[in-house]
């Protein structure tokens, strides 16, 4: 997610110092350096906890990045054809993919893509079993568990609350349904700490070991706020060592936000500053076109240089929808009709969940070094784009 918190902290971070004026409007803005900072901690984490560290493709797929994130990580995780192709083709390295609902006609292709394929109940496992028989090198078979466990307090986001569809409660799994499994995976997580997968952890330690003689490896999928300052990766480290000592078991980690934390802005203009009884701003991005967790969260992004009291404007995009609102933003200065803002941390999660709805045009992607200062234009869109989607 963009931020499950209501209100984003946002660190601007370098894009203190990034000139709005240099990009076209909107346009998605990513920090190289800021990301690279991120894999080095994430390989830092894998390499002394001995864990297999994967680049969740969901979160942040921008893969102009790819080299940069194959020289860090050991490979992606996918959900489902498009993205294990994309992995395949353009990253390398190990594909873990994982999607609630295989399709028949798609599984021999997922499976020539995949290294690991993950199901979601022993049903869609025993269904496909057959076909990964027959895949011209090994691959995986992975089954997901529910620990039945909660974490996360927001239930949109918790996949152990009642009723939950992904993966299989731990306490309906028997060994007769672990026949070609390699591994269990998890992911129970959300821009969360340590800390609760410890809790996790200890919730089904007793419950999930007999199981675990059996297997070769334990994914414990994403959510693990693992670049963000407060983490306690050396608490992570500890417990992972301790896991593969004890089990003998490969650990597997699918960080997705944890690789663009604080990494990315998206850029936008200021189109008109109409009142309605409050201060309005309308400006090019639109909260359900480009940042659609603002509304599906919700969640309020934080804008870079708001200030605690002074000019306050609502701001929203132009397309039709009434909650097309951002939030309310304060700002030192009026704001003027052309006027440059950015939201922060908005590299992972905005991007891929972009859309033309209203025919509203999608941001441009940038990619901006903060060490260097060097700029390039990684992709325009047109009206071919917005076009070709439609029939
Ligand atoms: C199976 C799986 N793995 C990895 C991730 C990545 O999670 P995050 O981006 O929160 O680290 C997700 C996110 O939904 C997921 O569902």
């Amino acid at each position: 997610m963009a931020s499950i918190m209501q209100t984003q902290a946002g660190d601007a971070g370098a894009f203190r110092s990034f000139d709005l004026s240099r990009v076209p409007s909107p346009c998605f803005v990513v920090d190289e350096a800021a990301i690279e900072r991120n894999l080095s901690i994430l390989h830092d984490v894998g390499e002394r906890s001995g864990a297999t560290v994967l680049a969740a493709l969901k979160a942040f797929s921008m893969f102009s990045l790819a080299p940069l994130t194959m020289r860090y990580l050991s490979g992606v995780c996918a959900s489902g054809l498009y993205e294990a192709r994309l992995g395949r083709e353009e990253y390398g390295g190990e594909v873990a993919t994982y999607c609630a609902g295989y399709k028949p006609g798609e599984i021999d292709e997922i499976i020539g893509l995949s290294d690991h394929m993950i199901f979601n109940s022993p049903a869609q496992k025993d269904r496909f079993l057959p076909r990964i028989g027959t895949a011209s090198r090994p691959v995986h078979v992975g089954l997901r568990i529910n620990p039945e466990h909660s974490e996360g307090e927001i239930p949109k986001y918790d996949p152990c609350a009642p009723g939950s569809r992904l993966g299989t409660p731990l306490s309906q799994i028997t060994a007769d349904m672990l026949e070609g499994v390699d591994g269990f995976h998890m992911h129970t997580l959300c821009e969360q700490g340590f800390e609760p997968l410890l809790r996790t952890w200890n919730a089904i330690e007793d419950r999930i070991s007999p199981f675990l003689k059996d297997l070769k490896w334990l994914n414990f999928g994403g959510g693990h706020h693992i670049t963000r300052e407060d983490y306690d990766r050396e608490g992570l480290i500890a417990f992972i060592r301790d896991l593969r000592e004890k089990t003998g078991l490969t650990i597997y980690l699918e960080p997705g936000e944890a690789v663009a934390l604080d990494a990315g802005i998206l850029v936008g203009e200021i189109l008109d500053l109409p009142t309605n009884g409050v201060d309005l701003a309308i400006t090019d991005i639109s909260a359900t076109c480009h940042m659609p967790d603002v509304i599906e969260a919700p969640y309020r992004p934080a804008m870079l240089g708001e200030v605690e009291s002074g000019h306050t404007y609502r701001l929203g995009g132009p397309s039709c929808l009434a909650g097309d609102v951002i939030g309310d933003y304060t700002r030192p200065e009026p704001l003027r009709i052309g006027d440059r803002i950015a939201f922060l941390d908005q590299g992972h999660y905005s991007m891929v969940k972009t859309n033309t709805f209203n025919g509203v045009p999608l941001p441009s992607i940038a990619l901006w070094n903060s060490e260097t200062d060097e700029l390039r234009m990684i992709r325009e869109f047109e009206y071919a784009d917005f076009r070709n989607r439609l029939s």
